[in-house]
C-alpha cells in the first residue's frame, strides 16, 4: 500500500497506545502529574507507541535507532509539535524554532559565537560569574545549589548576548521569568490547546511573563543602540551586524536573541544543579573529583586549557546529563506521510522524542538509576552507550551552545 493513502485512522490501527487514556484528556493527566514514569514506560508496548493528548494523536520514540532516524531526516520530521509550538509563542522564528528551510540561514547567523576559538576568553567571563556567586559561600551553610546556578548560567548566557548591558535587577528579573516560563512552556504541551486560551489565573500570569521577557530585552537592544553598540556582547553585535534596520527585522532579533538567554540559562543551570546533589550524596567521588582539580588546577583560578586535562569531572558530567538530561522530551512534527519503524505515519502528526527515556534503557546503560561516571571509562564503555547518548540532540539541529555549556559547567565545577 502507498504510504502517501494512509490517513491518520490507518495509522491508528497499526501504532500500539499506551493503556490509560481517560476520555477527552487522553494521558494528558499522566502527562502532567507523573510524565517520567509514563515515558519510562512506554518500551514496553513497542518502539513506537501512540498518546492521546485530548482527542489528537502524538507518537512516541522509544529507541535510538528510531529517534536516531528523526534527528536526521530533518526534512520529513521537521521542528514543531508540542514543545516547539509552545516556544514559538514566546520566541518566534528563531535558530530552535523554525523550520527545516530557513534553518541554515539561521544558524549561519550565530553559528561564529560558539567558534573554537572564542571559548578562552568565554571562559574568563565563566569564571568571573562563578565568583561572584560562589564567594558567598560558606563551609558550614546548607545551600540551595539550583537558584544559584541559575544566577551563573544567566549571567554567562547575558554576558554571551548582550555583554555587559543587563543591570544586577534586570538580570534578577529576567531570571525568574525565564524560570516560570520554561515551567508554563511545559504545562503547556501537555494540555488540549484550548485550556491553555481560556483567560485563567495562570494562563493570564505566563502572558505576563512573556510581555515582561520580551520587553527586557526590546529594552537592551534600545540600550545597546543609544550607547552605540559599545555594551553589546557578541551575540548582539553579530545579529546587529548582519540584520538591516526594519520593524521585521527588529522582531526576528528579539526572537533570536530571547531564544538564546533561555536555551543558555535553565539547561546549563540544571546540569550543574543535578552534578552537585550527586557530590553532595557520595562523599568519595567528591574527594576524587576535589583531588582532580587540585592537581590540574591548583591554587590558580581555573581556565579554559585546564578543562581537557579534568578527565574525571567530564565524567561525572556526562553522567549527569545521562542521568538527568536538561531536555528530557523534545517534539517534531512530519511534513509528509511516511513510514516510521514499519508503522506508516500520517503527514503533520506531532512525534515526540525523550533523552531522558533513552538514556534510562536498562539494555544500554545497565542500572540505569545508579550515578556511576565510572561507566565512562574506556574500558567499561561499549559503542551502544555514546550512539544512544543524546542530551544536546543530534543531527543538523543539535545543540549550538553544546562546547560553551560543557566549558560552562567544567569551569562552575572546578571553581
Ligand atoms: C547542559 C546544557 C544544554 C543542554 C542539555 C542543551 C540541550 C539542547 C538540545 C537537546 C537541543 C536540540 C533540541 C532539538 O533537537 O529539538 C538544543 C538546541 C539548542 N541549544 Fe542547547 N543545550 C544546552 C546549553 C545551551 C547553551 C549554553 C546554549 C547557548 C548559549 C544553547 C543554545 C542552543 C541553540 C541555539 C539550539 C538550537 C540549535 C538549532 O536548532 O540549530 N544550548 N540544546
Amino acid at each position: 500500500m502507498a504510504v502517501s493513502s494512509l490517513g491518520a485512522s490507518a495509522a491508528r490501527t497499526l501504532v500500539p497506545t499506551a493503556p490509560g487514556a481517560l476520555p477527552l484528556l487522553g494521558h494528558s493527566i499522566s502527562l502532567l502529574r507523573d510524565p517520567l514514569t509514563l515515558l519510562l514506560g512506554l518500551p514496553a508496548y513497542g518502539d513506537l507507541v501512540r498518546l492521546r493528548i485530548g482527542s489528537g494523536d502524538v507518537y512516541a520514540v522509544c529507541t535510538p535507532e528510531l529517534t536516531h532516524e528523526l534527528l536526521h531526516d530533518p526534512r520529513t520530521f521537521d521542528k514543531g509539535g508540542f514543545f516547539f509550538d509552545r516556544l514559538r509563542e514566546l520566541t518566534g522564528n528563531n535558530v530552535a524554532s523554525c523550520p527545516h528551510a530557513e534553518h541554515a540561514a539561521h544558524r549561519r547567523r550565530v553559528q561564529p559565537i560558539f567558534r573554537k576559538d572564542r571559548m578562552p576568553g568565554y571562559g574568563r567571563t565563566i569564571v568571573d560569574q562563578a565568583d561572584t556567586v560562589l564567594g558567598a559561600w560558606r563551609h558550614d551553610r546548607t545551600i540551595d545549589a539550583f537558584p544559584d546556578m541559575l544566577r551563573i548560567g544567566a549571567g554567562c548566557a547575558a554576558a554571551l548576548v548582550f555583554g555587559a548591558g543587563f543591570t544586577p535587577d534586570a538580570l534578577e528579573r529576567t531570571i525568574s521569568d525565564i524560570t516560570l516560563y520554561v515551567k508554563g512552556i511545559f504545562t503547556r504541551m501537555f494540555l488540549p490547546p484550548a485550556l491553555a486560551r481560556i483567560p485563567l489565573p495562570a494562563n493570564r500570569r505566563y502572558q505576563a511573563v512573556r510581555a515582561r521577557l520580551r520587553h527586557a530585552v526590546s529594552d537592551m537592544i534600545d540600550r545597546n543602540r543609544t550607547a552605540g553598540g559599545a555594551i553589546g556582547g557578541d551575540l548582539l553585535t553579530a545579529l546587529l551586524e548582519s540584520a538591516p534596520a526594519t520593524p521585521d527585522s527588529r522582531a526576528d532579533l528579539v526572537d533570536e536573541l530571547i531564544l538564546m538567554l533561555m536555551a543558555g540559562t535553565e539547561s546549563t543551570a540544571t546540569t550543574l544543579a543535578w552534578t552537585l546533589h550527586e557530590l553532595s550524596r557520595d562523599s568519595a567521588l567528591q574527594q576524587r573529583m576535589q583531588a582532580e582539580i587540585d592537581t590540574v588546577v591548583g591554587a590558580d583560578a581555573p581556565t579554559h586549557a585546564h578543562i581537557r586535562h579534568l578527565h574525571l569531572t567530564a565524567r561525572v558530567l556526562t553522567e549527569t546529563l545521562r542521568k538527568y538530561p536538561a531536555a528530557w522530551i523534545l517534539s517534531r512534527v512530519t511534513t509528509k506521510p511516511t513510514v516510521l519503524g514499519g508503522h506508516p505515519i500520517p503527514a503533520g502528526a506531532p512525534i515526540i522524542f525523550s533523552p531522558y527515556l533513552q538514556h534510562h534503557r536498562p539494555d544500554i546503560y545497565p542500572e540505569p538509576d545508579r550515578f556511576d561516571p565510572d561507566r565512562w571509562l574506556p574500558e567499561n564503555q561499549h559503542p551502544a552507550m555514546r550512539k544512544a547518548l543524546i542530551p544536546f540532540g543530534g543531527g543538523t539541529r543539535k545543540c549550538a551552545g553544546d562546547s560553551f555549556a560543557m566549558s560552562e559547567a567544567s569551569l562552575v565545577l572546578a571553581s
